[in-house]
């Protein structure tokens, strides 16, 4: 298929991303379709993060091209945080104030950086923490929750501009085994809704029940991609079946 349809929502073109020395990101290419879940796996320091967050625009690219929604957001004459309000991130670590109650945690960037009325952002936050089912802990304050309920709050507060994509780093790793199932049930059901997602995991099981496509990063590009079945369970290439066979052990 071509044409507008075939347009991928956010496209990453040949992405170089160096610190000092060290190529991070060295000529990375990747696409997420609309109502897609690719999931990024590799090894530590293969630059999952690193990608997220040049897409989040919390750092600048080197090179090459970052489109979402047809739009290059890596030019600089975009208003950063109106590109970065299409997009929802969360953290390994959920980064919830902790002097405020959970659900002023999730009308912060609402009111502060979208400037929506207090009513209205309070009725939205409502409604997302409805979803990631804590709209009973509206009124607690982050230590008064689980690590597992810490983290749904970031989900939400990241769903509630109504992103284009979610962007997940990770965001099972700091729990306890315990915690991370209703983590990845949540996103599972975000998944059923036809939400977009962009995710970094080393949970392989939970790789291959969520993710359409999964993407082996490797030497700061993607080294092998495909359904994860695929990837996951018969790899094509050598490195990959390596890594794999690592954590499937
Ligand atoms: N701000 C920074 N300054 C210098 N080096 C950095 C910075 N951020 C990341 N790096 C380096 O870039 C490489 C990729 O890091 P990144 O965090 O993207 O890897 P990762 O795939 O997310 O790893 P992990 O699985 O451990 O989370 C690492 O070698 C890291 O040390
Ligand atoms: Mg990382």
């Amino acid at each position: 298929m071509t044409g507008a349809l075939d347009t991928p929502l956010l496209a990453v073109r040949d992405v170089r991303k160096s610190f000092g020395e060290h190529v991070v990101l060295d000529g990375l290419s990747l696409d997420v379709h609309a109502h897609r879940v690719v999931v990024l796996i590799g090894a530590s320091g293969s630059g999952k993060s690193t990608l997220l967050r040049c897409v989040d625009l919390l750092e600048d690219v080197d090179d090459g091209v970052i489109e979402l929604e047809g739009r290059d957001i890596t030019d600089p004459r975009l208003d950063a945080d109106a590109v970065r309000a299409r997009m929802g991130m969360v953290f390994q670590s959920y980064n919830l104030f902790p002097h405020l109650r959970v659900l002023d945690n999730v009308t912060l960037a609402p009111r502060l950086v979208h400037r929506t009325a207090r009513r209205q952002a309070q009725d939205e936050a409502m409604a997302v923490l409805e979803r990631v089912g804590l709209a009973d802990k509206a009124r607690a304050f982050p230590d008064e929750l689980s690590g597992g309920q810490q983290q749904r709050v970031a989900i939400a507060r990241a769903l509630v501009g109504r992103p284009a994509v979610l962007l997940l780093d990770e965001v099972t790793s700091a729990l306890d085994p315990e915690l991370v199932g209703e983590v990845l049930d949540l996103l599972g059901e975000l998944k059923d809704t036809g939400l977009t997602m962009l995710l970094a995991t080393h949970e392989m099981a939970f790789a291959r029940d969520v993710a359409d496509e999964v993407c082996f990063l490797h030497a700061g590009r993607v080294h092998e991609r495909g359904p994860a079945a695929q990837v996951l369970g018969d790899p094509l290439e050598a490195r990959t079946r390596e890594f794999v066979r690592r954590f499937t052990a």
